[in-house]
C-alpha cells in the first residue's frame, strides 16, 4: 500500500538529536538508525501501527518476520527464551553483529506482526554507539530490519536510506558510514544445535571457536530466514561473478591488488574486513552508472562467505 508522502528530517548525532529520534518512536513514528552492520529501520516493536509502517515503508512482505533491538541480554531474556547456546553466542559477541532466533517468552509485549505471527523471535543487541544511546533514551525494544525497499541493496550511509525511502520515513539519524557493512549473522537453534540461517558480520569460524562445534547452515529447501530468498540485494542491472576481467560494457568491481585496473574496488590490498564495509556502497555506485556489473572473485573464508552471499543473491534471476 502506498503511503503518502511526509518531510524525512536527517537528525545529527549528538544527545538532542537522539532525544529528537527517541521522541519521534515514542510517537509511533518510523526513524532510520545507524547500526555497526547497515542501517535498520526502526519503530517501536510494541506498537502494532508502527510495525505495520515499517512494513509499508519498505514494501516488505508480511510473511517476513524484522530483528528486533535491545539494549542488553537481560532485556533480550524478557522477550525470547534464549537456548544455552544462544546466550553464549550473546555473551561472546554482544553488542555485536549477530542475531539470535529463539522461542518468545509468554509477556513479551511484542506487536504480532514484529514476528509475521511466528513463535520465535530473532533479536540483537546493536554496538554503534548512537544504536544504544537510541535505545537507552527510548527505554524499549526497536523493530528493525534494513532501511531499504524490500529486495533492494541495504544502505550504509543516510545518503542510501534516503535514496530509497525519503518521504517515507520521519528521520534518519547520522551515523555516518557503518563499520561492518553486511547485516548480522542469524543464528537458529533446532534441539538447542546451532543453525546459521543467515551468514554474516560474525564468521561460522568464529562461532564455531565460540560454541565448540561447528554450526549447520540452512538447505535452500528449508527457507526460515525469507532473507535468504534466492533474489535479494537486487541492484537494477545485471550483475556478473568470479570475473577476473571485465567485458565491454560492464563496470567491474574488483577485489585485491591484482585488479587494479578495475574503476571499483571492494578492497583495493584485498583486505575482506574492509570489503564487507564497502561491499554495499560500491553496489550502490556500480548500479547508479546503469552498467551491467562484473564482480572479481572474493573469498570465501571468514566474513567473505557473508559478501559471497549478498553478491550470489544480487546475481540471482529475478522472480518479476
Ligand atoms: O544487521 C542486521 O541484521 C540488520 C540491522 C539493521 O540490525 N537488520 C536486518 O534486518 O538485516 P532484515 O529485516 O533486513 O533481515 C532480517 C532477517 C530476515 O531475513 C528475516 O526473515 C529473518 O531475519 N528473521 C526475522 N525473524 C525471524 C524468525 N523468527 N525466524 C527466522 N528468521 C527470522
Ligand atoms: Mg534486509
Amino acid at each position: 500500500m502506498k503511503q503518502p508522502l511526509q518531510q524525512t528530517e536527517i537528525v545529527a548525532a549528538d544527545s538532542e538529536g537522539v532525544a529528537q529520534a527517541a521522541r519521534l518512536l515514542c510517537a509511533g513514528r518510523l526513524v532510520a538508525m545507524p547500526t555497526e552492520t547497515v542501517y535498520g529501520l526502526a519503530g517501536d516493536a510494541r506498537n502494532a501501527a508502527a510495525v505495520a509502517a515499517i512494513f509499508a515503508a519498505k514494501g516488505r512482505p508480511s510473511f517476513n518476520p524484522l530483528i528486533v533491538h535491545v539494549a542488553s541480554v537481560a532485556n533480550a531474556q524478557r522477550i525470547a527464551e534464549l537456548p544455552q547456546a544462544a546466550l553464549l553466542l550473546a555473551s561472546r559477541f554482544w553488542p555485536g553483529a549477530i542475531t539470535v532466533v529463539a522461542p518468545l517468552r509468554t509477556g513479551h509485549g511484542l506487536a504480532p506482526a514484529v514476528t509475521a505471527g511466528l513463535n520465535t523471535v530473532a533479536i540483537r543487541v546493536p554496538a554503534h554507539p548512537l544504536a544504544q544511546m537510541l535505545l537507552a533514551k527510548f527505554d524499549g525494544p526497536l523493530a528493525a530490519p534494513s532501511a531499504n525497499p524490500s529486495g533492494r541493496i541495504s544502505p550504509t550511509t543516510p545518503a542510501h536510506v534516503l535514496a530509497g525511502l525519503e518521504g517515507r520515513i520521519a528521520a534518519v539519524l547520522d551515523g555516518g558510514a557503518c563499520a561492518v557493512g553486511v547485516e548480522s549473522t542469524i543464528v537458529g537453534f533446532e534441539d538447542g544445535k546451532p543453525v546459521i540461517l543467515r551468514e554474516g558480520g560474525i564468521s561460522r569460524e568464529a562461532i564455531t571457536t565460540c560454541l565448540g562445534a561447528c554450526p549447520t547452515h540452512t538447505t535452500e529447501t528449508a527457507i526460515t530466514a525469507p532473507g535468504q530468498l534466492a533474489s535479494h540485494y537486487a541492484p537494477r542491472a545485471t550483475l556478473r561473478l568470479n570475473a577476473n576481467d571485465p567485458k565491454p560494457g560492464e563496470i567491474w568491481i574488483g577485489f585485491g591488488p591484482q585488479c587494479h585496473k578495475a574503476k571499483l574496488t571492494l578492497s583495493p590490498k584485498g583486505d575482506l574486513e574492509e570489503a564487507a564495509s564497502r561491499l554495499f556502497a560500491v553496489l550502490h555506485e556500480a548500479d547508479a552508472t546503469g552498467q551491467p556489473i562484473a564482480v572479481a572473485p572474493v573469498p570465501d573464508h571468514g566474513v567473505g562467505a557473508a559478501i559471497n552471499d549478498r553478491l550470489r543473491r544480487a546475481a540471482a534471476p529475478r522472480s518479476g
